[in-house]
């Protein structure tokens, strides 16, 4: 039998995993800089966390959910995206009681959703996501939005377009609300049936369907920033007016609606222009979501975030050729010729490794020239050779490989001297 990946999963291998890595630390320093600590909540949770926090009507509870039951007989669903688990955790663990306010939170990590993949949606996807939990104050919708274009510019991605709507608070959405329904129920028999079942339920839903997208009723539709009252206004001004401060450029589109339902207020996407990124182009999703906390059972407690996943950051990087800076390069390759001149190699290469020198040797018993070789594939800096000779003397040859230069050093000195070329 030929096992193979299940679909829309990726095996992310050497070579390519540096890519991660270096973004993902790139994540970590980033919300170092704006004090973000980590989260790590579990892969799956209670299925009904989902149905509450993301919304029931969604197109990620109703289709794309890994739910399953254990042999408890619990209902659990693999997380298909994190804001929901961070609530859970906050809520659980009463961070809402820490001295420190706004609870400012990231995670990394996978994410799952039964999608039909292609490039760019993935059944298994990696999200690098912030939440900031306990403050209504724009200047931390600002902050957020930020923080994930300061990530992306940081990396080198160019030609991004961030674009923002309000959704308003609950009275202004009410209003929406019946504006919508009135607008779509003479001809809801036009539309599929999912949009039929969320006309009452959650007709904002139906601006965010795929199949009814061309319809005429939905370019005509009422749009959220017609219905915004006062308060919703003022706060969407000062969003902007930070922003502005900041020189961060932005677009207002009022048909942004996200696929989730727990927004209100500031709801953001990223989006990348240019050629080569083919149907998918949004990056990274956000806004704010002053109800969800209570939702999950906790206090009313306002809140805000974003989330994007690390395969589409890696391919728009891709597409604008930008280059990490990643060193794969291996510090020394130890070259032994001989019985006892390999006994003493793993011991020098022991201590290289021990004071921090990334280091390796032959395995396979080859020949010096193929030693040299995989030198070279490992693109090692020095190379150590020992052979009989060296060892009854108790040294080594160091050669350089960038220069080719070469000398004799003293076993007992290796460490400091290659540590000192290795510096500058
Ligand atoms: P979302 O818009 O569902 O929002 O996902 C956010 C980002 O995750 C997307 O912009 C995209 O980069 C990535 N993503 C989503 N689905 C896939 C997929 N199938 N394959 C690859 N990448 C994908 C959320 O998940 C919210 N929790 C964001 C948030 C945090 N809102 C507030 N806080």
């Amino acid at each position: 039998m030929n096992f193979k990946i299940p679909r829309g999963t990726q095996d992310i291998l050497p070579g390519k995993v540096e890519h991660w890595q270096y973004v993902e630390d790139k994540a970590r320093d980033i919300c170092r800089r704006y004090n973000y600590k980590e989260l790590r909540t579990p892969i799956f949770e209670q299925t009904e966390l989902f149905m509450r926090g993301v919304g029931d009507t969604t197109d990620i509870v109703q289709k794309e959910m890994y739910t399953f039951e254990d042999r408890g007989g619990r209902s659990l669903t693999l997380r298909p995206e994190g804001t929901a688990s961070a609530v859970r955790s906050y809520v659980e663990n009463k961070l809402f009681g820490s001295p420190i306010q706004p609870t400012k939170l990231y995670y990394v990590g996978p994410m799952f959703r039964y999608e039909r993949p292609q490039s760019g949606r993935m059944r298994q996807f990696v999200q690098f996501g912030v939440e900031a939990l306990g403050s209504a104050d724009p200047a931390i919708d600002a902050e957020v939005l930020a923080l994930a274009m300061e990530f992306y510019r940081e990396l080198g991605l160019k030609n991004l377009k961030l674009i923002i709507n309000s959704l308003g608070d609950t009275e202004s959405r009410n209003a929406h609300r019946q504006a919508l329904i009135s607008h779509f129920e003479p001809r809801i028999s036009e539309f599929c049936s999912d949009c039929q079942a969320r006309l009452e339920k959650n007709p904002l839903r139906i601006l965010d369907c795929k199949k009814d997208k061309d319809h005429e009723l939905m370019a005509t539709a009422p749009a959220i920033l017609d219905y915004l009252n006062e308060d919703s206004k003022a706060y969407f001004a000062k969003v902007q007016k930070l922003l502005n401060d900041m020189e961060i450029e932005f677009q207002v589109d009022p048909n942004l609606v996200r696929g989730l339902d727990y927004y209100n207020n500031t709801a953001f996407e990223i989006m990348i222009g240019g050629d080569g990124f083919g149907s998918i182009t949004t990056l990274c999703g956000g806004g704010r979501y002053n109800g969800l906390v209570q939702e999950i059972g906790g206090p009313e407690t306002p809140g805000i975030g974003f989330a994007l996943s690390i395969e589409r950051l890696l391919m728009a990087l891709e597409v604008q050729n930008v280059t990490l800076p990643v060193n794969d390069q291996l510090d020394c390759y130890v070259i032994a010729m001989g019985e006892e001149a390999k006994v003493a190699a793993s011991n020098i290469s022991f201590k290289l490794r021990q004071a921090g020198l990334s280091t390796d040797q032959d395995y396979l018993d080859k020949k010096m020239k193929a030693q040299m070789k995989a030198a070279d594939r490992f693109k090692a800096s020095f190379v150590v050779i020992i052979g009989e000779n060296e060892l009854e003397k108790n040294v080594v040859v160091v050669k350089e490989m960038e220069t080719g230069e070469q000398q004799e050093v003293s076993i007992n000195d290796l460490t400091k001297f290659l540590q000192q070329k290795l510096i500058r």
